[in-house]
């Protein structure tokens, strides 16, 4: 009995190894016309690569037609903006009363619309402009009055002892051309030099009333 199982153990291993080398040959032939080259015939092609990257840009086209002329714009409201500025200033005693002060410095007036030998300031634009005063005083009285075409538009009075003061006023007004605007003492009396006295004096251009 033990000789029969070792018979049939031994033909077990014969088939085994013919399986195995039967398959070993299998293989062989299915790489050998690859790894060799030795046979013409070619595989099928392989899939598509991915596409390329993009090319550089290409040069600019030429200048496109001119096109037809615009509508023509709006001129009036292009035009510069009115101007009409003054500061005039006056290191002197005030002179007598009922009168235009003359202001004898400009520190502005480009435009020449107050005049520093009458001290009156005309309208040449019309529109709404701001007017003002600053007076220090030092032992001194002092009544101002702020004038349009010789009707009192302001009033101010102040009075210094012995110290320093001032005395300032603000008005807006609306003037139309050949309007004149000035600044008077009121003092009855000529109150004479008792002491320094500076004034300044000024005015501008708000807003115009622009013709049309
Ligand atoms: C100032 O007024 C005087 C006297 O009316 C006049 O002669 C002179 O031309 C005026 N000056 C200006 C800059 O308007
Ligand atoms: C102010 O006076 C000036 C010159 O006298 C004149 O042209 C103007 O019309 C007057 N304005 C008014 C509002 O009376």
């Amino acid at each position: 009995m033990p000789g029969r199982g070792g018979q049939s153990l031994s033909m077990v291993c014969v088939d085994v190894w013919i399986l195995a080398l039967s398959v070993l040959s299998v293989t062989a032939d299915a790489t050998s016309p690859e790894v060799t080259g030795s046979c013409d015939s070619q595989g099928f092609p392989g899939p598509p690569g991915p596409p390329g990257l993009p090319g550089p840009p290409g040069p600019p086209g030429p200048p496109g037609l001119q096109g037809p002329t615009g509508i023509p714009g709006d001129t009036e409201s292009c035009l510069p903006p009115p101007k009409s500025a003054f500061a005039v200033k006056l290191i002197d005693p005030l002179p007598a009363p009922s009168q235009p002060i003359v202001f004898k410095e400009a520190l502005h007036n480009d435009q020449d619309h107050f005049n520093l030998t009458t001290g009156v300031f005309t309208c040449t634009i019309p529109g709404v402009y701001r007017f003002g005063f600053d007076i220090e005083l030092f032992q001194h009285a002092v009544k101002l009055g702020l004038m349009k075409n010789g009707t009192q538009i302001l009033e101010k009075e102040s009075k210094a002892k012995d110290d320093y003061r001032h005395l300032s006023g603000n008005v807006v007004l609306q003037l139309t051309l050949g309007d004149r605007v000035w600044l008077e003492s009121k003092l009855d009396t000529m109150e004479t030099e008792k002491g320094p006295i500076q004034s300044m004096f000024f005015g501008y251009l708000l807003y115009g009333h622009y013709p049309g």
